[in-house]
């Protein structure tokens, strides 16, 4: 994907991938309280699918690239990838990444973010809270004008600043009527390198943040990747547009824009 060239998007199209984004924030809401133990992630997995369905849109995720399922369900040592399973059963204390990608009318709204099953450790919350943090300053530095090693730079600060390490092994992406595309957007780098950031250029941010080492493998499986220690990973993603006046997060909840925006 790194020898695409970047696609500007116009306006329009930008609307178009606001209605997805928002679409996708939406669906993560109405999952939210089904985040509980005794609940299975195929529970999740088709309450999603039925919602999605309802709204008019199609789940990404289902069948891309032989994908089984319509959402990712990562809980604890997964970093990314989790295959939604009946068998896998949400415990008191864990910590899960539900991760969405519903199309809407041709455009995909990519968003993931992390809940809280019953009252997990203090490690797990504080991993939890940088995370969202690192996402946060990663937005903040992609700027027009920027470079895109501005937001590894700032994310990599954020999590080494409280010892926690950045996954190298999955990246964020362009995303507009294909699910992935340039640019590449790692989560580690060097400021004022890599390609220069645009007005129309719309990709995702999904910083994973490790516990202990940032090495990952590939359960056999083929898709679940878990921290090669067993140790805690989060992950917190959103869909986002340069624009001529800085950044533009297309996968906020309707209800959290501002009508004047
Ligand atoms: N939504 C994931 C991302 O953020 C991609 C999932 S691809 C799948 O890029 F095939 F695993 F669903
Ligand atoms: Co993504
Ligand atoms: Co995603």
């Amino acid at each position: 994907m790194d020898n695409e060239s970047i696609v500007l998007l116009s306006r329009r199209e930008i609307e178009k991938m606001r209605q997805a984004g928002q679409l996708a924030a939406r669906l993560l809401t109405y999952l939210e309280p089904m985040v509980k133990p005794g609940v299975s992630t195929l529970e999740l997995n088709d309450a999603a699918e039925a919602w999605t369905q309802k709204h008019g849109a199609k789940s990404a995720p289902l069948g891309y690239h032989g994908f089984p399922k319509s959402i990712c369900t990562s809980i604890n040592e997964v970093v990314c990838h989790g295959i939604p399973h009946a068998k896998q059963i949400l415990r008191e204390g864990d910590i899960i990444n539900i991760d969405v990608t519903p199309i809407v009318d041709g455009y995909h709204g990519d968003t993931s973010r992390m809940f809280f099953v019953g009252d997990p450790s203090p490690m797990a919350r504080r991993l939890v809270e940088v995370t969202e943090e690192c996402l946060y300053r990663g937005i903040a530095a992609a700027t027009p004008g920027g470079r895109i090693g501005d937001i590894g730079a700032a994310i990599q600060e954020c999590a080494e600043a409280s010892g926690f390490s950045v996954v190298r092994d999955f990246v964020g992406h362009g995303v507009s009527r294909i699910f992935h595309t340039a640019p590449q957007v790692p989560h580690y780098g060097t400021r004022g390198k890599g390609k220069k950031l645009r007005p129309g250029m719309v990709f995702t941010i999904e910083p994973m943040i490790n516990e202990g080492t940032w090495e990952v493998e590939i359960l056999s499986d083929k898709w679940t990747a878990v921290t090669k220690d067993g140790k805690l990973s989060a992950q917190v993603e959103h869909t986002i547009a340069i624009t001529e006046a800085g950044v533009d997060i297309l996968t906020l909840h309707p209800d959290l824009v501002p009508a004047n925006a």
